[in-house]
């Protein structure tokens, strides 16, 4: 459960990316396809070469809808209740948590590589907290 100093931390932690959040979202996804290679089978239609347009435009967007999640942390399920049909009903993206889990991996490696020091303990705990949360979302529509 995400603590009132967790949710500050998070908020905080979002802002100091401004402006990044494209090449943040884009090493992550590199870093998940480097390390988990299956993960690539979920994007077939894609160029994933580092840099590409698409692993670009993709990171955006998932670094979007986390910080679209960040503004409504009360408010999860709610906020991501497309995304979870999406990756549930159209994607099946399986199995889920543990590809979410990869995911939350290498964005929490991406950050802690920006931000140095700044990603202490605390921070690394509440983000932590914080993508376990989107993925049980995103996984809650799966049976
Ligand atoms: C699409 C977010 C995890 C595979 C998307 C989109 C967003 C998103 C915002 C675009 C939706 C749209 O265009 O309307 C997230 C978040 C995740 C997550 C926040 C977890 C923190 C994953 C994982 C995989 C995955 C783990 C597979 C390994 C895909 C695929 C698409 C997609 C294949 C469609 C890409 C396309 O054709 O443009 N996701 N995602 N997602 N996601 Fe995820």
């Amino acid at each position: 459960v995400l603590t009132a100093e967790d949710k500050k931390l998070i908020q905080q932690t979002w802002g100091k990316l401004g402006g990044a959040e494209e090449e943040i979202g884009a090493e992550a996804l590199l870093r998940m396809f480097h390390s988990y290679p299956p993960t690539k089978t979920y994007f077939p239609h894609f160029d994933l070469s580092p840099g590409s347009d698409q692993i670009r435009g993709h990171g955006k967007k998932v670094v979007a809808a986390l910080g679209n999640a960040i503004k409504n942390l009360d408010n999860l399920s709610q906020a991501l209740s497309e995304l979870s049909n999406l990756h549930a009903y159209n994607l099946r993206v399986d199995p889920p948590r543990f590809s979410l889990q990869f995911l939350s991996q290498c964005l929490q490696v991406t950050l802690a590589t920006r931000l140095g020091k700044e990603y202490s303990p605390e921070v690394h705990s509440a983000v932590d907290k914080f993508m376990s949360a989107v993925a049980a979302v995103l996984a809650e529509k799966y049976r």
